[in-house]
């Protein structure tokens, strides 16, 4: 379940705005349903929790196993949608130290999210004297960084295991139909998995481009299906009191509307920061357009509080916060009582972590407040793969919600090809020699 409270954002409007804002939240309810909106080819996840394809998610299963029992370490290839909700998920649940930890799961590797060398030569080092397995995943088959970093790690395996058992070790995960990646996979015998026609990128975490790494780190797949259910049937909903997503559409529509233009995702639990590189990455890409969109920023409290803490409560109030809070998972430390008491701290003896977050979180909220910035709380349950299923799921139907209030279109992204094609052309690919000329002449000016 998850509550959205707005009682600390409210005050910075001077009228109540929900009755006003009703309307256009049914209309964008509705075309987001339907599929009529803008981009409504790519809402296959809107019902993706009750229609997804069981026999796919037995194989995810069954792979996941296979890679848990063959492998000591999985290499994740992907960029974008196409791996930041699994790092975010596994992290989040697992721990961002997870590779480190003594777990009877293999290593997770993500890489092919840019184009460092030594990010790449430091992972084929740490593999070295290692069995693993490779998933690359991309949608279209074909973007650089993603296919630059396969090309090292099909060397890689099949230099170990020769070209036969490497193809058994590698699980492409893209397009039904089209793209480099699928004509690869079919030549060579790869295990393949879908990322549907109808589900863009960011959008793609419950599909087999999260599920088959989540599953592989030994998170219940089930449960997350289980919670983005729960979550599917309280946003199918109308109305501002009993959709939580409305809420929230709405809130932030709002205090757009009235001049913020940053919204900060701020999260007390370190482990959430993928999560809200996940958050950003849906956000920012789904409403930035046609100079629109708010821009999405994450913080990680407290840790950030002392350094982001003096901008917050006295920079430029163009900002607002938005706070995922989960609930406290069970067995927590307590402070040690301590007879010297040289630190002063026995005041805090006993009390658990959560006990003195909670305090830190309810302070700053305040502190936030009174200096100008309004406060939005997303209130979850305890950290677990239901939950987690429930967040991700509210986070895109809202997410589809304020495109269509802002009158963009959620499911596209034009913009990110202005990069990729000046790359292209400064890369010398064929095709692109006029624009490679004029480039380097703009950049030797
Ligand atoms: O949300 C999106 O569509 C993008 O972020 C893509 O996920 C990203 O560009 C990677 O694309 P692909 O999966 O085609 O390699």
């Amino acid at each position: 379940m998850i509550r959205v409270d707005l009682s600390h954002m409210r005050h910075f409007i001077p009228l109540p705005y929900e009755a006003a804002l009703t309307p256009r939240l049914h209309l964008a309810h509705e075309r987001l349903r339907s599929g009529t909106g803008a981009g409504g080819e790519f809402t296959g996840w809107v019902s993706l929790p009750r229609t997804y394809d069981r026999e796919e998610f037995g194989r995810i299963k069954a792979a996941a196993k296979k890679i848990r029992g063959d492998s000591q370490a999985l290499v994740v290839i992907g960029i974008g949608g196409s791996y930041l909700g699994a790092r975010g998920v596994i992290e989040c649940l697992c721990s961002p130290n997870y590779n480190l930890k003594k777990k009877d799961t293999p290593n997770i590797y993500f890489v092919g999210n840019g184009l460092d060398n030594d990010q790449l030569a430091e992972v084929m080092e740490l593999l070295e004297g290692h069995d693993f397995s490779v998933n690359v995943i991309s949608k279209s088959g074909t973007t650089t960084e993603p296919a630059v970093a396969f090309r090292f790690f099909r060397q890689l395996l099949e230099q170990k295991y020769g070209r036969e058992e490497a193809a058994r070790r590698i699980y492409a995960t893209t397009d039904r139909n089209k793209g480099a990646l699928k004509a690869l996979a079919a030549a060579e015998g790869y295990e393949s998995f879908v990322v549907p026609d109808d589900i863009g990128g960011r959008y793609s975490v419950l599909t087999a481009v999260g599920l088959l790494p989540i599953a592989v780190a030994g998170i219940d797949i089930e449960q997350l299906m289980a919670g983005a259910a729960a979550m599917e049937a309280d946003c199918a909903r109308e109305g501002m009191d009993a959709n939580p997503a409305w809420q929230y559409a709405g809130a932030r529509y709002e205090l757009q509307h009235r001049g913020m233009e940053i919204e900060v995702l701020a999260c007390y639990d370190p482990f959430f920061r993928f999560m809200a590189e996940w958050w950003k990455q849906l956000y920012g890409e789904s409403e930035g357009k046609e100079g629109k969109g708010l821009f999405p920023a994450s913080v990680e409290f407290t840790a950030d509080l002392h350094s982001m803490g003096q901008y917050l409560q006295e920079g430029r109030r163009n900002l607002f916060e938005t706070v995922v809070r989960f609930e406290p998972r069970a067995g927590e430390l307590a402070v040690p009582f301590d007879a010297e008491n040289g630190d002063g701290l026995n005041f805090l003896a006993g009390k658990t972590m959560s006990d003195l977050k909670q305090q830190a979180m309810d302070g700053t909220l305040l502190a936030h407040v009174e200096g100008g910035v309004p406060n939005i709380r997303v209130c979850c349950g305890a950290r677990s793969a239901f939950t987690l299923g429930e967040l991700i799921y509210f986070f895109c139907y809202a997410c589809g919600l304020s495109g269509y209030l802002l009158d963009v279109n959620p499911f596209d992204q034009p913009g990110v090809e202005a990069y990729k094609k000046n790359m292209f052309a400064l890369l010398g690919k064929p095709g692109y020699e006029d624009l490679g000329q004029s480039l380097r002449a703009r950049l030797a000016e």
